[in-house]
């Protein structure tokens, strides 16, 4: 048992992997109650410009995120352990090969919300500024922490996801549409990770590692969740609210 107890590893103390996972977790659940994204989100769903505002924006905070898994990969060198969670993160993206991939499910997520055509989407600002500083840490962050930055991030499917679907079906998008966040609300991509992960927490460098990734992450969540709020209330701001018709 290791016990992270002083500053460097301040308000992520844990005694083993999974209470760093506990850790993270529990800030970004603080993080969606503190900035009432349930509330919020809610309430700008039952506009149908906001549902087609929220899907067509929040198509680029997921939808380039497989970049960054073959960005840290390309850096990853000849050992396995290191790239075995990226490998297996990007074959879930793809459905594993079994099920439509989670591209192909998001696309039906925009045939509901009234977007045709994902291929004329225009990013908004939040979501570039969230891209280009993902993309920037993993091209510049040392490697353990960047890779380490991708595991972590999986962790947040759980909260944000389960949340994600709560509000989408409050808002009447259909079965089809649903999928998408139906896959990732039950998730469990930091698994993938585990080996890897668990090789990091072994040493007081790696677990410096994970705890600046968690940093970064949940840091990164909150200029998220801001920008994507803030996006859809200015969209939406005067409109007359359209009970939950899509
Ligand atoms: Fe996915």
């Amino acid at each position: 048992m290791v016990r992270c107890s002083s500053m460097p590893f301040s308000g992520y103390e844990a005694t083993d992997l999974s209470g760093f996972a506990e850790r993270v977790l529990g800030k970004e659940s603080t993080l969606l109650a503190e900035l009432r994204v349930r509330q919020r989100l809610g309430e700008q769903l039952n506009y149908p410009r906001s549902r087609r505002a929220f899907a067509s924006s929040f198509y680029f905070v997921r939808y380039g995120f497989y970049r960054h898994n073959f960005i840290v990969g390309a850096r990853s060198g000849p050992d396995e352990t290191f790239w075995a969670g990226l490998v297996q993160n990007l074959v879930e993206e793809l459905g594993g090969f079994v099920s439509p991939t989670h591209n192909a499910l998001y696309r039906h997520f925009l045939e509901e919300a009234g977007v045709k055509c994902d291929a004329r989407l225009r990013q908004p600002v939040f979501a570039a500024r969230f891209n280009r500083r993902w993309e920037n840490y993993c091209r510049k962050a040392p490697f353990v922490q960047a890779l380490a930055g991708i595991a972590v991030y999986e962790i947040l499917d759980q909260p944000d996801y389960a949340l994600l679907l709560e509000v989408v079906k409050k808002a009447g998008v259909g079965p089809k549409g649903l999928q998408f966040f139906e896959v990732h609300a039950h998730a469990r991509h930091f698994e993938l990770f585990e080996g890897s992960m668990q090789q990091l927490w072994k040493h007081r460098q790696g677990r410096r590692a994970l705890v600046g990734a968690a940093r970064f992450v949940n840091d990164t969540q909150r200029m998220m969740w801001t920008g994507l709020l803030s996006h859809l209330e200015r969209t939406c701001k005067g409109l007359p609210r359209t009970p939950n018709s899509p």
